[in-house]
């Protein structure tokens, strides 16, 4: 499974991509906002950092808008994948930058219905949000499983990448793993989370302890 991060901040991206665990990036609106920084000169900054693919958003809700970003955006390095919104016009400004050749990613995806369509429409990603659906009080995990089921099934006309997205646990990662998402697009606290068990720090510190213990060294 691949691991995208979920930020557009370039210190984040580094440390993680600097320990093996970056296969690509994703990035919206709300993130570059968060950034404080310039759209392009991020995405850019971050295409000199990450080798994979670098999600990066449409800021239009029109279509003929969009294809003319998505051109733009997909010049400013040969990893940019160009994201749309999982409306008419964005769907459609899917189906004519992929036919450009350029990548895409489906984004705000919340029903397998929407998949499909853009599963239909040569996708490169589809983006489920599953925690803007848990906090709804519905299961956004369902939506994976249903996603994936349904690609599957059709996986000689389908190509599409399921891209689980809003992730917003360690455990969400490993059940999107589970149900066979190809990607998970995680934000870099949740990696930094994966990583932690308590049993983990109790047991090593038994060990260091009991290794202290025997008066050996190293
Ligand atoms: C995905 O590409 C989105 O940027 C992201 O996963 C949205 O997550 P959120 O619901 O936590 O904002």
């Amino acid at each position: 499974m691949k691991f995208f991060i979920d930020t557009a901040e370039i210190q984040e991206i580094k440390s993680l991509s600097n320990l093996g665990l970056v296969d690509g990036v994703t990035t919206n609106p709300s993130l570059i906002y968060k950034s404080g920084k310039d759209f392009k000169t991020v995405i850019k900054e971050i295409s000199n950092i990450i080798d994979g693919p670098i999600s990066a958003e449409v800021t239009s809700t029109v279509s003929n808008e969009m294809i003319t970003q998505g051109i733009e955006l997909a010049k400013i390095a040969n990893n940019i994948v160009v994201k749309v919104p999982l409306t008419k016009d964005g769907l459609l400004a899917c189906k004519e930058l992929s036919e450009k050749n350029i990548k895409v990613n489906v984004t705000l995806c919340f029903s397998a219905a929407q998949a499909l369509l853009a599963g239909k429409l040569g996708a490169t990603y589809i983006s489920p949000f599953i925690g803007r659906l848990d906090d709804i009080g519905t299961t956004g995990l369902n939506l994976i499983k249903e996603i994936v089921n349904i690609y599957t099934i059709f996986k000689d006309d389908i190509k599409t990448e399921v891209l689980a997205a809003s992730i917003r646990s360690p455990l969400q990662v490993s059940q999107v793993a589970l149900m066979g998402a190809n990607v998970a697009t995680i934000p870099p606290k949740i990696i930094m989370q994966m990583m932690k068990h308590p049993l983990t720090d109790s047991g090593l510190e038994i060990f260091m302890e009991d290794w202290k213990k025997t008066g050996q060294k190293f």
